[in-house]
């Protein structure tokens, strides 16, 4: 038994017909598909003025027994996790089913071992490596909350992430393995101990590499010590649908990240759901995402889609560029892969680098070619579907955000057609809509404007952890009874969806969603920095770069440049880092005081020329100045 995969237009156009006029009874066949321990009695409730969206209500499942338990039976020999290293030289790890099975349950006993009991909050602050899958895995076997921290941020995100969910265990790495690199990852974590973290009773510690790390023996813990000799036997908790899954912090508008919650029924459907109808994903597949667990495409596409789907995944320790820029392309060669899913910063990043590349491998096995996490541009995209997929796979431009758990807005692969730099159609299930500024819902094709979604699918988010009003004010309150994604996007004459971008102080660095005010707000830990506004600007590989207006007290030159980067680095994370520092005497603001982005922003894109009327301002003057000198940078 499994959820249905469409195979023809027709049906496609069918099931979503059916999704439309009957939700219920559409998403009920679905969901059971899965094994539940109890029925589910009501497929959904929700009301998104109040608000409040439930699914599947009083099942009770485990989402690692449909993941692994169901498929041991059927397939316990196949691969379930194929795991390249970042050194090509070291061998490759695979687990099977059964393996893993084996795996998740020792790390779920060894999890109980040092206390965690269901509910609690587990933070995972992990390289690539197969423990990281494990772990997600045993922390959903005991029904304990994992929050994967991507293991590029700083101590400091690290600390405000595991105080914001009060975590009773960190689990970490000793190194990371990247490219040439070998970083200190328990190194972060003592410094995050230090800065926080009270909450945190142990530190379990996975051995990567041979490095020697500082020990506490208060709290540390090794992996090997905590978890190889236990049981491979752990009974999978028994989960309401909405119980917590998880939680993943992601940025918004306002300063501090949110704690985005998804729960154990809804996601579980349509994860699954959306997996196997997106990458067409047949038995004996090899189906590779190249993103890192640490965001929501590696928890939805690298573990839980493909593993409920019975699928054969990969996981990649390494960078696309080390040793060389063949990188990916070898890994496809070397693993058949099939289906290949990435993020248009890579595919740019990589056609800087040339064809010679791509030519040197054998890419004939690719069936199915992704794209996530920012609008693609149409050179990458034909280069994408020319190089790499010569042609012959289709592309799938997948759109969707952390928070709607699932790929909503996607081609579906040899069955709807693509069209360069446009998500195309959603998903069964799923009823996107543009609306104006007024929030009127835009019926006509060729127009563009906000993105909302007007009924709840399985997997939107329940809630922002600890702050279920913000969950309402983000989302639920710009437009009545409608989910609000914060993208703006365009409709064409034939239905198909173009997400353009944010429409909100979010920006897109590289795919990773970065909060301006965030930003903002690390820069001005700066003791020189009196004020600073951050906007995007077009970059070439990175999608948008990190614009950043700073006034401050004396003058400012390259070596303050270097400390505002250092400030953002240690608050933040590398990723955070601007791309560019200007720095002003005085930042345009309205007569009440709110600072005018949106001309800072066209400034930072160059459109000097297109400022439009600034007389209103409560300082005018400014203007020219800023205009000046970026010119300079
Ligand atoms: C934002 C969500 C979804 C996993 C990775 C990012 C942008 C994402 C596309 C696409 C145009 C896209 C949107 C969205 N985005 N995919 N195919 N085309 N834009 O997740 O960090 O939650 O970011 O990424 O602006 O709102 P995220």
């Amino acid at each position: 038994m499994n959820t249905t995969q469409i195979s023809s237009l027709e049906e496609y156009q069918k099931l979503y017909k059916e999704s439309v006029d009957s939700p219920e009874k559409f998403w009920k066949k679905e969901a059971q598909q899965f094994i539940w321990f109890e029925d589910f009695k009501d497929v959904c409730q929700w009301n998104f003025n109040e608000p409040n969206v439930k699914w599947f209500l009083e099942g009770k499942t485990n989402i690692t027994y449909n993941c692994l338990d169901r498929h041991v039976l059927e397939r316990g020999d196949q691969t379930a996790i194929l795991w390249e290293p970042n050194d090509e030289s070291q061998s490759v790890r695979s687990f099977t089913y059964d393996e893993l099975l084996d795996e998740v349950c020792k790390c779920a006993n060894g999890l109980k071992s040092l206390g965690v009991v269901k509910g609690d909050r587990v933070i995972l602050y992990m390289p690539m490596v197969p423990e990281l899958a494990i772990a997600v895995l045993a922390c959903a076997r005991i029904g304990a909350v994992h929050s994967v921290v991507f293991a590029g941020f700083s101590a400091q995100a690290l600390a405000d992430r595991v105080d914001d969910a009060s975590a009773k265990l960190i689990i970490c790495s000793d190194y990371n393995n990247r490219g040439a690199k070998t970083i200190p990852v328990k190194q972060v974590v003592d410094d995050a101990m230090d800065l926080g973290c009270n909450s945190v009773e142990s530190v379990l510690v996975h051995k990567n590499s041979s490095n020697e790390v500082n020990w506490s023996d208060d709290t540390d813990r090794w992996w090997h010590d905590v978890v190889n000799d236990q049981s491979p036997f752990c009974p999978a908790e028994e989960m309401d649908s909405e119980d917590m899954l998880f939680i993943l912090y992601t940025s918004g508008s306002t300063g501090k990240p949110k704690g985005v919650v998804h729960t154990c029924g809804g996601y579980m459907v349509y994860t699954c759901f959306s997996f196997r109808n997106v990458f067409q994903y047949k038995e004996g597949d090899v189906y590779w995402c190249t993103a890192d667990i640490g965001w929501i495409t590696g928890h939805s596409y690298i573990v839980y889609g493909p593993l409920l789907a019975g699928a054969t995944t990969m996981m990649f320790e390494g960078v696309p560029t080390y040793p060389d820029a063949g990188r990916f392309w070898k890994i496809c060669e070397k693993h058949k892969v099939n289906q290949f899913y990435t993020a248009p910063t890579a595919i740019r990043a990589l056609m800087a680098k040339g064809d010679d590349f791509p030519e040197q491998y054998d890419l004939s096995k690719i069936k199915v070619l992704g794209s996530v996490g920012e609008p693609i541009n149409e050179e990458a995209w034909r280069w994408y579907d020319e190089k790499i997929g010569k042609g012959k796979a289709p592309i799938v431009d997948t759109w969707w955000q952390t928070e709607t758990g699932g790929i909503m807005i996607t081609p579906l692969p040899g069955i709807t057609d693509t069209k360069p730099t446009f998500a195309s159609y959603p998903l069964p299930g799923i009823q996107p809509v543009l609306v104006n500024a007024e929030g009127e819902i835009l019926e006509e094709n060729d127009v563009e404007g906000l993105l909302c979604i007007k009924h709840p699918w399985p997997s939107v988010l329940r809630t922002t952890y600890g702050d279920h009003q913000r969950w309402k004010d983000v989302y639920f309150s710009m437009f009545n009874g409608m989910y609000f994604t914060g993208d703006g996007a365009r409709r064409d004459s034939e239905g198909r969806i173009r997400v353009i971008g944010r429409v909100d102080d979010v920006i897109n660095v590289s795919g990773h969603r970065m909060g301006t005010a965030e930003v903002e707000n690390a820069i001005n830990e700066h003791p020189a920095v009196i004020e600073s506004a951050v906007v995007g600007f077009p970059h070439p590989i990175k999608g948008q770069g990190i614009y950043a207006y700073v006034i401050l007290q004396g003058t400012g030159d390259d070596n303050i440049r270097k400390e505002i980067l250092d400030v953002v680095t240690k608050e933040i994370g590398p990723i955070a880092k601007p791309d560019l520092i200007q720095f002003v005497d005085g930042l345009p603001k309205t007569r009440s005081g709110k600072i005018m982005r949106r001309i800072l922003r066209k400034i930072a894109c160059g459109d000097v020329d297109k400022l439009g009327d600034v007389s209103t301002l409560l300082n005018p003057d400014v203007v020219s100045n800023i205009k000046l000198d970026a010119l300079k940078l």
